[in-house]
């Protein structure tokens, strides 16, 4: 493995060579077996993660690490000097731990780690404030503590939803007061995510929010029920059933709108701007299905990479597990989160390996090749990618998959006696008006699709060469993202400008 060397590009080479491993289960009985394996491992990791003493993750750290620099092929020192000087920290015994709180630590090791040949030039004090800027936003905790690497304040609101959960909406603050023109912008996540990815980017430029703000529009930024922000409910305990019983049905018919409403009423505005990823677009697009008057509340609906109905994934073992019955699925991951070790593996693995095995994880699964987001930027990114989620909710999509329709969770055991409502997104009424940006290597996003469930699409950017996940974490987005964004944003913004 160590020897398939790739010029120029070694940092993204996957641990193992994918072909090999999508040939060896072509078949289905196969993909079936592995699937349950996947499962049944996810099920006793997620059990053994509270079992743990801290001396043994920070043993197996290392013991990570070793194994990454038996099986990589990057090299201790490559030409980025921002990478080397981030791993040779990291490869130091006093690591991580310290990392956290001890900012001054840093200090002291900064001059052995840049020694060059006498003279500390500017460009070396960026590249020292580069990395401490990293590692700062990746073991950042909060969001607050994200938005303070780059002097943005933020407050929290907490909404109730008609159902009872309790969900937080972070408020970005201008810098300069009375900047703001009031005009809102609600910003939703997507699949088990949570609002933490709009601002992981370590140029500042790059988060939307921040671009978005600066420009005067007052943004909020949502959390789904159930995700590290919006972890609460009024009578049901976090650890039952209840509480996870949630599927983007719920999404769609309280927390979008009450979001929304709640916001309304706080800024005394009577229209939002809806800015959504992903999945945030599906549940946009679901909640104006199911609450019509919702339309009328939505000014500008700009989708980012959205997912409405993604045609089957072309791994064989996925398409095995999407097709395992939802009751399958509830036996072997329980009623309630999904992929609760995620936790577990970041913060035990040895980050650049933890960071080949995201990337590894979205070729096996979406064949994405994940070139567009700047190396070092994924050990922020990838930090921040993870937050909990119901079960329910991915077994509404391996639904929607299955059934190739933007349809309610079936809860129904056989679906040929009862029709499940499916959502009716054509763009007929209301005034919304609605731009799509979407990378045209992304595997998720079916445009033709999404054409004809719409209707009208004011606008529609193709960005070419791009994934999912670039349009939020790519180094082009302040080039080709934001500025169209912003640019629709305008009052009156006249898209069908000839540019
Ligand atoms: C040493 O300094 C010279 C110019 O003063 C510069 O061109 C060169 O890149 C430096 N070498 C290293 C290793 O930084
Ligand atoms: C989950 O919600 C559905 C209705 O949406 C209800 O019929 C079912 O009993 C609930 N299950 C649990 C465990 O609360
Ligand atoms: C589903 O419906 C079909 C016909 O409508 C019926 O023959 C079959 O027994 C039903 N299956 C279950 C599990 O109810």
């Amino acid at each position: 493995m160590n020897n398939a060397k790739h010029q120029g590009s070694s940092l993204y080479t996957p641990i193992v060579p994918c072909s090999h491993l999508n040939m060896s289960i072509s078949n289905g009985m196969m993909s079936g077996f592995l699937a349950t394996v996947v499962v049944v491992l996810e099920s006793f990791i997620s059990f053994v993660t509270f079992l743990l003493p801290k001396w043994l993750i920070r043993y197996f750290t290392r013991l990570t690490r070793v194994i990454f620099r038996l099986v990589s092929d990057i090299p201790l020192y490559s030409k980025d000097p921002i990478y080397d000087a981030f791993i040779k920290e990291m490869g130091t015994p006093q690591n991580e731990e310290e990392d956290k709180d001890d900012q001054d630590s840093d200090e002291q090791t900064k001059p052995q780690l840049y020694a060059t040949n006498g003279s500390a030039t500017s460009e070396e004090a960026t590249r020292d404030d580069t990395i401490s800027l990293i590692k700062k936003l990746k073991n950042a905790r909060s969001i607050k503590e994200m938005c303070s690497c780059f002097g943005y304040k933020v407050q929290d609101y907490l909404v109730t939803t008609q159902d009872g959960y309790l969900l937080t909406l972070h408020r970005i603050m201008a810098k300069k007061p009375h900047s703001r023109t009031g005009k809102v912008v609600y910003m939703q996540h997507g699949l088990l995510m949570s609002s933490e990815i709009w601002v992981t980017m370590y140029k500042e430029r790059l988060n939307l929010p921040f671009v978005l703000t600066d420009l005067g529009f007052d943004v909020w930024l949502g959390n789904n029920r159930g995700n590290k922000y919006s972890c609460r409910h009024l009578t049901r305990p976090i650890d039952s059933e209840q509480f996870w019983n949630f599927s983007i049905d719920e999404y769609s018919m309280f927390d979008i709108p009450d979001s929304i409403d709640y916001i309304l009423k706080q800024t005394g505005q009577t229209q939002v701007n809806y800015v959504g990823f992903s999945q945030g677009c599906t549940q946009g697009l679901a909640a104006t299905s199911l609450n019509r008057d919702l339309n009328d509340k939505i000014d500008k609906m700009i989708l980012i990479s959205p997912a409405t109905t993604p045609h089957g994934l072309s791994n064989p073992l996925i398409n095995s597990i999407i097709n395992l019955s939802p009751e399958f699925m509830f036996l072997l991951f329980g009623k309630k989160i999904i992929l609760k070790s995620a936790y577990f593996w970041r913060d035990i693995i040895y980050p650049p390996l933890f960071i080949k095995v995201i990337d590894w994880a979205d070729q096996i699964l979406f064949n994405w090749k994940s070139e567009n987001i700047n190396y070092m930027q994924k050990f922020v990114s990838y930090y921040h990618l993870y937050s909990t989620t119901s079960v329910k909710s991915a077994v509404h999509w391996f639904q929607i998959i299955k059934s190739k329709r933007f349809q309610m969770y079936d809860a129904n055991k056989n679906s040929s006696d009862f029709q499940t409502f499916q959502f009716p997104i054509e763009n007929g009424e209301g005034s919304r008006r609605i731009m799509v940006l979407f990378g045209t290597s992304d595997s998720l996003v079916d445009i033709q699709l999404l054409q004809k469930q719409l209707g009208t699409i004011e606008q529609i950017v193709p960005i070419e060469n791009h994934e999912h996940l670039d349009l939020v974490w790519g180094t082009s987005v302040d080039t080709k993202i934001a500025p169209p964004i912003c640019e629709f944003l305008k009052p009156g913004g006249a898209p069908d400008k000839d540019k």
